[in-house]
């Protein structure tokens, strides 16, 4: 099998870039190791910026989303036992986020796919990408038992942090940034109304919590944990009660979570992690596959859309003018976005969370970084400006 450009991954920037390929007339084939309801399934983030939301009308994946997505103009922030509101339009010129989980992104995408796009081959596991320096690049895969190979133009790794296109970029030309934090997250899915209309970011002595939802029914809530926690060691009371500790205001005592069933528990790691460069030869990194970021604000899934996006761009560039121009920019264009989404993802994570090893003074701090953005609107602006993510430029990104 031949393609002009082959997707190692079908989450969701494999499937956007598919689906950006396909309106530019570009074919793909999209190689995706689990089977379709694991990832129609996998819980991840729920927050999409204004630019995710803007392409992804634009790719005629916005249908559902413009339906059941939730707009919210602002998000909470607490400290101190008092809340304060951070307002995103007004402080971004109109700018704002949408509340739609990852997971319906990707059924989404999946079902168009399906319906009038290129390949998009389930079980199908890749070993490896060969020939990245050679204008003929070959992705070798299982896929029903066979091993096949697919000779692309181009190769695009989508396929997160533990994927394999990553390789294909020599240990000689790679250059990798890392953190780990000394604190994870619980994350859990309750059959529960939201906490409060907006997200609600909460910094305490007890440590970090953040509130967000799925639906009018449906609460998504999360707990800084130590690491190498055991779920198990949180029975469903444990948790209501440590949230209700973790938001509660001096302003109102007597206020509790509602609580209703539990239906996920998971716990989630921290890391922040940068590979560079994003591209060698005719390989290009895309998302998880080239940087994570900690999930405090929500920047994982919006930054691996702006890199498919400006992918997609660079490709379509290329079918237009013959020119790789915009491909030979991909990676500096991306990972200017990239450490800046970094940093932003760095400073909510390491003002809102307590690290074990904290000094008081250093709590002091945060506090102190927490009251500057609930008092001076440069400050706020910005948060405001990061969390609902810098404009993707016409051509540049
Ligand atoms: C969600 C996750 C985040 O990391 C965040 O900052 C906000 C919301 C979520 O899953 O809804």
């Amino acid at each position: 099998m031949h393609t002009t450009v082959g997707i190692i991954g079908g989450g969701p920037s494999g499937l956007l870039l598919a689906r950006l390929l396909h309106n530019a007339g570009i074919d793909s084939v999209v190689l995706e190791s689990r089977d379709r309801a694991y990832v129609e399934q996998r819980q991840r983030a729920g927050i999409l910026e204004q630019a995710t939301v803007d392409v992804l009308r634009d790719a005629g994946a916005g249908e559902r989303l413009d339906r059941e997505g939730m707009p919210h103009d602002g998000i909470e922030l607490r400290y101190g036992r008092r809340a304060h509101r951070v307002d995103f339009p007004a402080l971004t010129g109109g700018r704002r986020v949408w509340v739609y989980a990852q997971t319906e992104v990707v059924k989404d995408l999946v079902a168009l796919q399906l319906a009038d796009g290129g390949p998009l081959l389930f079980e199908a596991e890749v070993h490896g990408v060969e020939g990245a320096d050679t204008d003929r690049p070959v992705i070798r895969y299982t896929h029903e038992g066979r091993e096949q190979t697919l000779t692309c133009d181009y190769v695009v790794g989508c396929d997160g942090f533990h994927g394999v296109a990553r390789n294909a970029v020599p240990e000689g030309v790679r250059t990798t940034y890392e953190r780990t934090y000394p604190y994870s997250w619980l994350g859990i899915l309750a059959d529960a109304p939201p906490v409060y209309e907006e997200l609600i970011y909460a910094h305490s002595e007890r440590g970090f919590a953040l509130a967000s939802m799925r639906s009018e029914s449906v609460s998504r809530l999360y707990l800084q944990v130590p690491n190498g926690t055991d779920p198990a060691d949180w029975p469903d009371e444990r948790i209501w009660d440590e949230l209700d500790a973790r938001f509660a205001l001096d302003a109102n005592p007597e206020w509790r979570l509602k609580r209703g069933t539990v239906t996920s528990k998971a716990v989630l790691p921290m890391r922040s992690h940068v590979t560079e460069p994003m591209r060698y030869g005719r390989v290009f990194l895309a998302g998880d596959a080239a940087h994570i970021v900690p999930p405090t604000g929500a920047k994982g899934l919006n930054l691996a859309a702006a890199d498919v996006i400006v992918l997609a761009r660079a490709f379509a560039h290329l079918k237009d003018t013959g020119s790789a121009d915009l491909l030979d920019a991909y990676s500096d264009t991306c990972l200017r976005r990239v450490w800046r989404a970094e940093h932003f993802s760095y400073f909510m994570t390491t003002t809102l969370h307590a690290d074990p090893e904290q000094s008081p003074f250093e709590t002091k701090l945060q506090l102190s970084q927490l009251d500057r953005v609930a008092t001076s609107e440069h400050a706020a602006a910005e948060l405001a400006e990061n969390y609902t993510g810098l404009p993707l430029g016409p051509a540049n990104g």
